[in-house]
């Protein structure tokens, strides 16, 4: 028998998707006491599910694929269009195996130790500024390592606005009007310069090195022995470039999170590498970044007595599923100590999805992720001396992605 799965009010609740953000999964799980139920979402019929049981399903590549579960105005503005995200099965595996090949622990080290660098020679121009946001320093330090690291060329010159574009493209998620189309045109003019560079490096006239994503994007080959188009190999450079510039929203709750805990402060101030990186894990567990992750079902299959239907949207709740609390005790308290005896499952913190990221979706990045944080952090915490003065630090979770308003402002001291 098939289960009468709980059923959301209401024509359609893309309206209440934008009014309740980060929470709107969460609240209707809490409110119909089901970790599964479905609703309607741009026209059509979602199954929306939170919690590990529901993350080990939602990562099983036999029951869900990727072809069709994203909406034109993400490929437009954030993902770019026939990315490694829109893949399935073999030729999934394959270019994933590219991406993983670009991020590995070397990798991750070298990307440190630029950041600990740049942070340094930064850090040298802020006794001249009247103000220092940290997420606008991030971003941008974040874009010229990226760049640097990749290959790619870019300009002292161009660095903010090129910082500002991928941001854009990110920050146009969860938007409509005018801030999606601030992302479009990002996206668009992003493409016309890397593919401009991806057909320099093509024709010879910049130099790659043979390790750098900018050359293994420009010269892999598919099975068929063919080139990316110039247009895909750009798609998928950026597709490298723009997320390590995203860490900038991390760093900026990092900030927030110290300030918030001086305890934890001090504490990380004599700490060990494993004290940084429970710290960093539980930013990355507690403040709201990736929403949630959309898949189609596959082929027709029953789980816990509910019928999932060829073709269905189905969400997985990475923010409610990072806060459940069978999970989590006391999910809503900041607390690194949490990690202390974890165990590493991969279905339970899901910041950066479920899974093992070699054979399905989950993130290729996340070991980049901690390890330019960690080196960030070491900078926020024992090279630099600041105050934080008096500001709107709030941040909402009716937006998405978010960030505290004020991006935090630091004064040197
Ligand atoms: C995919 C989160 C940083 C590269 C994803 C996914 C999430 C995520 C939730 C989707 C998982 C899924 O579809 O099931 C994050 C967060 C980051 C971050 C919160 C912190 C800023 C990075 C970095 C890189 C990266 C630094 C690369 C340098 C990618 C790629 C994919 C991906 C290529 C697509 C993987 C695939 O479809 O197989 N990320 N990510 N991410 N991320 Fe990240």
């Amino acid at each position: 028998s098939t289960n009468q799965i709980p059923r959301d009010e209401g024509m359609d609740n893309s309206l209440a998707l934008l009014k309740e953000g980060y929470l709107f999964i969460n609240n209707r799980v809490e409110k119909f006491q089901s970790d599964i139920f479905e609703t309607r979402l741009m026209g059509q019929k979602v199954i929306c599910m939170r919690g590990k049981e529901a993350a080990e399903l939602f990562y099983d590549v036999d029951k869900f694929q990727r072809k069709w579960a994203i909406p034109n105005r993400i490929q437009e503005t954030l993902l770019g269009k026939r990315g490694v995200q829109t893949l399935d099965g073999k030729q999934h595996l394959i270019r994933k195996h590219l991406f993983m090949s670009l991020m590995t622990p070397p990798h991750q080290k070298q990307l440190a130790e630029q950041i600990a660098e740049y942070w340094e020679r930064e850090k040298k121009q802020w006794e001249r500024k009247e103000k220092i946001i940290l997420f606008e320093e991030a971003k941008k330090v974040l874009c010229k390592v990226a760049c640097s690291w990749a290959g790619v060329p870019l300009l002292e010159l161009e660095a903010d606005s090129r910082a500002d574009d991928f941001i854009s493209m990110v920050y146009a998620f969860g938007t409509i009007g005018p801030e999606h189309w601030k992302g479009r045109i990002a996206r668009n003019r992003i493409e016309e310069w890397i593919e401009e560079i991806i057909e320099n490096v093509r024709s010879g006239e910049i130099k790659a090195e043979q390790d750098s994503a900018l050359y293994k994007m420009a010269f892999y080959k598919e099975a068929d022995g063919q080139h990316f188009s110039t247009h895909l190999a750009a798609v998928e450079l950026i597709n490298v470039i723009r997320p390590i510039v995203a860490i900038a929203t991390y760093i900026t709750f990092s900030a927030l999170a110290l300030y918030e805990h001086p305890d934890q402060k001090e504490k990380l101030k004599n700490g060990t590498r494993e004290d940084l990186e429970r710290f960093i894990h539980e930013v990355r567990r507690y403040y709201p970044f990736g929403p949630f992750v959309g898949a189609r079902v596959k082929k027709t299959f029953h789980w816990k007595n509910v019928e999932f239907k060829k073709g269905t949207l189905v969400f997985l709740d990475i923010y409610g599923t990072n806060r459940d609390p069978r999970i989590w005790e006391h999910p809503n308290q900041f607390d690194p100590d949490r990690f202390q005896d974890w165990d590493g499952d991969l279905y339970e913190f899901i910041p950066h999805g479920g899974g093992d990221p070699a054979k399905g979706h989950r993130c290729p990045g996340e070991g980049i992720t901690v390890e330019i944080m960690k080196a960030t952090l070491d900078f926020l915490i024992n090279k630099v001396d600041y105050a934080v003065p008096n500001q709107d630090l709030s941040y909402r979770l009716d937006r998405i992605p978010t960030l505290p308003k004020s991006g935090f402002v630091i004064r040197l001291s």
